[in-house]
């Protein structure tokens, strides 16, 4: 097990998407999880299921990424219970289509809150905790959108996802000197049952003509990439973005 005695938090981990897929794979590989998300009642159930199954130690905790005091609780109750903080994946985000043309600003800023704004609040929440443990890995989720655009109503989401690869090139700058390391995984597709809610069918058909692998991806593609980002496979790896897409974003 290559993340035996560690402790991570991953937001937006009670989904049925990418966040709860890294939290089993991180408990799997020996980590103790923090399953972190604004559910009032998932989280638990989430920790529960994942502690049964894999032995780990994990730890529900609700928290809404836009309200930095509740940022500030999910870090202490980490802290009260594991007394570390190793790793961070900063999965929840969220989306709402509009056209620029008729976009109203409090879209605008939810979108930009809730995807980056929230990506900078946690990295601040845990980083004086891994500067002084001289240990990190943080990685954060971008998106392949912000490499090819969009034109689904989607730019506040583009200009959010863009904006996480740039903090996460300058934080690596920032915080390398304390052995923590901080990349982003750029997913293209990955199947969950919120985008089959908000797009057609047709939607899906069409992309999967312009992936190479030919099919979307599943929240264990990007379990994958997380898994090798923090473990020392990876720990030469930092300021990075990885775009995991089978291949999308090459046309
Ligand atoms: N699914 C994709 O195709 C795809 C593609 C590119 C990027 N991403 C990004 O990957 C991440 C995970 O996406 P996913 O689609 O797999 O969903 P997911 O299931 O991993 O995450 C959704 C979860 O986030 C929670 N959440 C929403 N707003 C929150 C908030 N303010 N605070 C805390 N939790 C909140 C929801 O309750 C839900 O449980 C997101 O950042 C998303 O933008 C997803």
């Amino acid at each position: 097990m290559r993340l035996e005695g560690r402790v991570a938090i991953v937001t937006g981990a009670a989904g049925a998407g990418i966040g709860q897929g890294v939290s089993w794979a991180l408990a799997r590989e020996g980590a103790n999880v923090v399953v972190s998300d604004a559910h009032p009642k998932r989280p638990f159930q989430v920790a529960e299921d994942i502690k049964s199954e894999t032995g780990r130690e994990a730890l529900g905790i609700v928290c809404d990424v836009t309200k930095n005091e509740e940022i500030t609780n999910m870090v202490k109750e980490t802290l009260d219970k594991f007394g570390r903080i190793d790793i961070l994946v900063n999965n929840a985000g969220g989306n709402k289509l509009q056209q620029v043309v008729d976009m109203d600003e409090e879209v605008w800023d939810f979108v930009i809150n809730v995807n980056l704004k929230s990506t900078f609040l946690c990295c601040k929440a845990v980083l004086p905790t891994m500067i002084k443990q001289k240990y990190g890995r943080i990685v954060n989720l971008s998106s392949s959108i912000f490499l090819v655009g969009s034109k689904d109503g989607e730019a506040h989401y583009t200009a959010a996802k863009a904006g996480i690869v740039g903090f996460t090139r300058a934080l690596c700058r920032e915080v390398g000197e304390h052995n923590i390391t901080v990349n982003a995984i750029a997913p293209g597709l990955i199947m969950n049952e919120f985008l089959l809610r908000i797009y057609p069918k047709e939607y899906f058909d069409d992309f999967e003509k312009n992936v190479p692998l030919g099919r979307s991806g599943k929240p264990s593609d990007i379990a994958g990439a997380v898994l090798f980002l923090v473990t020392d496979e990876g720990s030469y790896m930092t300021g990075q973005t990885l775009s995991v897409s089978g291949g999308w974003t090459t046309y």
